[in-house]
């Protein structure tokens, strides 16, 4: 008893799919079986079949509609439907018998009458043309190189604090620095002001290190993705750092003023602009005070001076230092900007890209005074394709011709030069054969015409045509 129920709720549900199956393949069925010759809303070899069925419907023939898509020839012989012998006379080519069931034309207009146009025609080059990607460059890998730089400030910052914070403390707790303090019992108040400053600055340093932490653990996975938000949630830490620093070098200056005894200012004697640049930039001792710096060793009467380097130098040394660590990490390290071999690799695929492009874009431009005969074997297995998806209705498999001409014999109606083997295909002609220019690119009816040049002969329909092939 169970097993029955079981296999009858196995029937009813694989019932219900196959049904569904049905229902949903109409656009695969119209594409493969009706295509050939019908447009949805335009006329081309069939007439368009949009509103046809609601048309039959009106009619009171409904039922002749399966009739005919089955087998048309033999309802207009029947003499039964009205409508079946006006539409014979659409064009002198017959609709051939289609293999589909009930359900099958059901699903077939179900998705002819749901169907709604495309806005925007597609472009012809589309098909074959290579789609360049818009470098759109992901956001995620820029933000990552941001988060990476930020994440290395955030560290550098969080050294200078421990750093400034433990010089800080240990100056504190010094015993000259208590005496000191004790000395200046009035300024109690700052003493106060400094702990807990010191506290919060403690308490926040704790708060960044979490913070950093969690990210830091992010990091390792390679998948990071660093949203916008995430940017601005650890420049905020980075800033919040940068504030702290500051503050505890202020703190740290303020220290060492209560700390040293006042120094009384010198007098400085003007110095022109000038001169206070040049002295900035080259630490030169004035000639008058070069005893000073006088080495004590003569040779022939040359003596040497011990000079300080000259200032410009040395930054620019401490600044080949800081370029080389940022170039370090930068390219060895984290890895976001290329090498050179990678650099070269990457412009020479965009550029061969590019070339692709317009070799295609040239490719397009071919037409029946250019068109010529196409030898490589994958545009020849693209134009078999083309053949066997839209050809074969109405010439057959091997091209050897049923309701057109046999394909593969000597003799042509329209010619056998690959230019006029492309016009016929482009253009189509008066007697029945359609024009495929709405539906293939250039490039892909060159593929088909050649394909069809290709052809070994095939017996199927007498020769038909008066230009003899030499
Ligand atoms: C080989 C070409 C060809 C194929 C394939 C073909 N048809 Fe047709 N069809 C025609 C032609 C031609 C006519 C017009 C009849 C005439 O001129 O004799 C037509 C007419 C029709 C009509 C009548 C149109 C009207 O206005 O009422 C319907 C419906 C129809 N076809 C449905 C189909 C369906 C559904 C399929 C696919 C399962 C199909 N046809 C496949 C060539 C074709
Ligand atoms: C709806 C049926 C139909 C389809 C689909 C069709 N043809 Fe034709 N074709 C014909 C008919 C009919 C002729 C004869 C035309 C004439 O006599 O004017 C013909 C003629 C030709 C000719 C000229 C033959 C000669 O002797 O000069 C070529 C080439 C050709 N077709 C190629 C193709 C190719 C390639 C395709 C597919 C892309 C195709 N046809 C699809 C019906 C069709």
């Amino acid at each position: 008893m169970k097993t029955l129920t079981f296999n009858i709720l196995l029937t009813v549900i694989l019932g219900a799919n196959l049904t569904f199956g049905w229902a949903a393949d109409g656009a695969g069925l119209f594409k493969s079986r009706c295509n050939t010759c019908h447009m949805i809303d335009k006329n081309s070899t069939g007439p368009k079949l949009q509103g046809a069925k609601q048309k039959w419907t009106d009619a009171g023939e409904g039922d002749f509609l399966y009739k005919w898509v089955q087998n048309s020839t033999e309802l207009i012989g029947s003499g039964k439907g009205a409508l079946a012998k006006e539409i014979s006379n659409f064009s002198p080519t017959a609709m051939p018998a289609q293999a589909v069931s009930n359900e099958e034309i059901d699903a077939i207009f179900n998705y002819i009458d749901s169907y709604v146009p495309p806005t925007e025609l597609k472009d012809a080059t589309s098909d074959t043309t290579v789609v360049v990607d818009p470098v759109k460059a992901t956001n995620y890998k820029g933000n990552l190189t941001i988060f990476n730089w930020l994440f290395v400030l955030t560290l550098i910052l969080i050294i200078a604090i421990i750093v400034l914070a433990g010089t800080l403390m240990t100056l504190m707790k010094s015993d000259y620095f208590k005496n000191k303090l004790k000395a200046i019992s009035t300024k109690a108040n700052m003493l106060i002001l400094i702990i807990t400053t010191g506290s919060f600055m403690m308490s926040n340093n704790a708060y960044a290190l979490t913070f950093v932490g969690a990210g830091e653990g992010e990091k390792d996975s390679p998948w990071l993705l660093v949203e916008t938000t995430d940017l601005i949630a650890i420049l905020a830490i980075d800033i919040i750092l940068l504030i702290v620093v500051l503050y505890l070098r202020h703190l740290f200056y303020q220290m060492l003023a209560m700390v040293k005894p006042k120094v009384v200012e010198e007098e400085v004697p003007v110095i022109s602009a000038f001169k206070k640049v040049n002295q900035v930039l080259t630490d030169a001792v004035p000639i008058e005070e070069e005893h000073t710096i006088l080495m004590d060793h003569e040779y022939d009467g040359i003596q040497e001076l011990d000079n300080n380097l000259p200032p410009w130098w040395v930054w620019g040394f401490y600044a080949t230092i800081v370029f080389s660590f940022i170039y370090l990490i930068n390219y060895h390290v984290l890895g976001v900007s290329d090498l050179q071999i990678k650099a070269y690799d990457k412009e020479m695929k965009v550029a061969e890209k590019e070339v692709k492009m317009y070799l295609s874009k040239m490719a397009m431009n071919v037409d029946e005074s250019n068109a010529t005969m196409m030898t490589d074997a994958s545009d020849l297995s693209a134009g078999a394709s083309i053949f066997a998806a839209n050809c074969v209705a109405c010439h057959l498999a091997k091209g050897q011709g049923e309701i057109g001409p046999n394909l593969t014999d000597h003799t042509w109606i329209y010619g056998y030069d690959i230019k006029d083997v492309f016009k016929t295909v482009k253009n189509g002609t008066a007697n029945g054969m359609p024009e495929h220019s709405s539906k293939f690119n250039p490039v892909q009816i060159q593929q088909v015409a050649s394909y069809v040049l290709s052809l070994p002969a095939a017996k199927g329909l007498a020769p038909q045509g008066s230009i003899i092939e030499k």
